[in-house]
C-alpha cells in the first residue's frame, strides 16, 4: 500500500506531487485541535496521465493517504455518491478551453454528495449533508469556496427533504437543473411542438424529454439500444431512434417526425446533430447542451478536440442564481409523479475510472454516480 501525504492543491482538491513543500502543508493541517480518533487512510484517484483519444484505466492511479483533520475555517467532508460526467474527459487534456484540467497527480475533479464529519467553518456543522466539487476520494478538506467554473455557487448544503442523498448529485443537482433551464428557458416546448433529444436516455436527457412532455410536447429520443428505447418510453416519450440501427439518421427523423421537428434538444453534436438538423421547420429552436461526440477526439494536429467557439450555447451556470426555483419545480413534479429519474449507481470508489470510461461506451441509462460509501455517519443506508 502505498501512503501519500496531502498538500494544498487547486479547486479544494488536495494534490501529490513534486515542487510541494508538503511537510509544512501536512502540518498546517494536523494542528487544528481535532484529530480523527485513530490513524485511518481513505482512497482517491490521481490522473497520472494526459490521454490522447478515448482514456484508459491506466490513465489514473488509486492511492491511500491518511484522512486529515480540518484546519481553521475549513471543513473534513465524508464522500458517499461520486458524478461521473462525459465533461470530465475534457479536464484530463494537458490543455483545456472551458475546463480547469486536472495536474498530472492532482486528485480527478469530480462532483460529490457527502457528509460533514468535522467543522471549522461557520457556514457548515457536523453532519450536514453537502454537495459540491470535493474530487474523487472518499474524504476531501474545503472551504467550500466555488470554483470559477464547475460550481460557481460553491460548496451547498442539501435540503433532504427535497429527495434521496443520490439525487442532490442528479436530478436535483447539476443534470436535473440542466434539464431543467435548458427545456424551460431555451427551448420553450409548447404543445403543437415535436421535440427531438439525442442522448436521450443519459443523465440530461432522460429528464430533458420527459419535461418536454410536462409542457405538452410531442417528444423522440435518439439512442443506442433496444433497453434504452425501451427505458425512455416507458417515461413517456413518444417515440425513439435507435441510431445504431439506421444507415441514414436523416431519414429515420424524417419517418417519426412527418411534421418536421420544432426542437433539438442536442447532447452529442456531430454528424447526429447534422442529421437532425435537416429535418427543422420554420421557427425551430436548439439548445446545444453538450457534445459528448467530439471529447474524445483527436484533431489532425496531434491536439485533443477543443471547443471552437468561445463557449457551449448553454452553459448551466449561468441559472446558478436559480437553481433552488429549479430543484423546488423538479422535486414538486417528481412527488406529483410527473418526472421520474434513475440514478445508474456503480458501487465502489476503486471503480470510479471504469464508470466513467463507460460512459463513452454507453455503458449508462440515466445518470451514472459511483457509491463510495454504503451507510451514513449514523449507520443507516447511503
Ligand atoms: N452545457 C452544460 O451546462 C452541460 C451540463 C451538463 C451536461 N452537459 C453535457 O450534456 C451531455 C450529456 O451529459 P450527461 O451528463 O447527460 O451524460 P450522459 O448522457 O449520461 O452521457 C453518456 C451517454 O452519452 C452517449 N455517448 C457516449 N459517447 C458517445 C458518442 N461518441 N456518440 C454519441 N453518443 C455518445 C451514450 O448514450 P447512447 O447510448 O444514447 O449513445 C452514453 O450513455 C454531455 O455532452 C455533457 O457534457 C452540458
Amino acid at each position: 500500500m502505498s501512503v501519500y501525504f496531502l498538500a494544498a492543491g487547486p479547486n479544494n482538491l488536495t494534490t501529490v506531487g513534486e515542487g510541494v513543500d508538503m511537510k509544512k502543508e501536512v502540518s498546517e493541517e494536523l494542528i487544528t485541535g481535532w484529530q480523527p480518533e485513530t490513524i485511518e487512510t481513505h482512497k482517491r484517484w490521481l490522473l497520472v496521465n494526459h490521454p490522447l483519444g478515448m482514456p484508459a484505466l491506466d490513465d489514473f492511479m488509486m492511492v491511500e493517504d491518511v484522512i486529515p483533520a480540518p484546519p481553521p475555517n475549513k471543513i473534513l467532508v465524508r464522500g458517499l455518491y461520486l458524478s461521473v460526467d462525459p465533461f470530465q474527459r475534457l479536464i484530463l487534456n494537458s490543455t483545456s478551453r472551458n475546463a480547469e484540467i486536472v495536474p498530472l497527480y492532482g486528485v480527478m475533479m469530480g462532483d460529490v454528495v457527502g457528509e460533514v464529519v468535522k467543522s471549522n467553518h461557520p457556514d457548515f456543522k457536523d453532519g450536514d449533508v453537502v454537495n459540491g466539487i470535493l474530487g474523487w476520494q472518499n474524504y476531501a478538506i474545503t472551504d467550500g469556496a466555488g470554483h470559477y467554473i464547475h460550481n460557481r455557487a460553491g460548496l451547498r448544503v442539501v435540503d433532504e427533504s427535497l429527495g434521496p442523498l443520490n439525487t442532490a448529485a442528479s436530478v436535483l443537482g447539476r443534470p436535473g437543473m440542466t434539464a431543467y433551464f435548458s427545456v424551460m428557458r431555451e427551448c420553450l416546448p409548447k404543445p403543437s411542438d415535436v421535440m427531438v433529444v439525442s442522448t436521450a436516455a443519459g443523465a440530461v436527457g432522460h429528464l430533458a424529454g420527459q419535461i418536454g412532455k410536462i409542457m405538452g410536447a410531442t417528444v423522440i429520443g435518439i439512442t443506442s439500444t433496444a433497453d434504452k428505447i425501451k427505458f425512455i418510453e416507458d417515461l413517456g416519450y413518444d417515440d425513439a431512434i435507435n441510431y445504431k440501427e439506421v444507415n441514414d439518421l436523416s431519414s429515420a427523423v424524417q419517418r417519426v417526425c412527418p411534421k418536421g421537428v420544432d426542437i433539438f434538444y442536442d447532447n452529442v453534436g456531430g454528424p447526429m446533430a447534422e442529421a437532425v438538423m435537416m429535418n427543422m421547420n420554420d421557427g425551430w429552436r436548439a439548445t446545444y447542451v453538450g457534445v459528448t461526440q467530439n471529447y474524445n477526439e483527436v484533431g489532425e494536429n496531434g491536439q485533443p478536440w477543443k471547443w471552437k467557439m468561445d463557449k457551449p450555447m448553454f452553459i448551466v451556470h449561468d441559472y446558478v442564481a436559480e437553481y433552488e426555483d429549479g430543484r423546488r419545480q423538479m422535486s414538486e413534479w417528481i412527488k406529483d409523479g410527473k418526472l421520474k429519474y434513475q440514478d445508474d449507481i456503480v458501487d465502489g470508489i476503486e471503480n470510479a475510472p471504469e464508470a466513467f470510461i463507460g460512459l463513452f461506451a454507453g455503458t449508462n441509462t440515466g445518470k451514472r454516480l459511483v457509491r463510495m460509501n454504503q451507510k451514513r455517519l449514523n449507520g443507516e443506508a447511503a
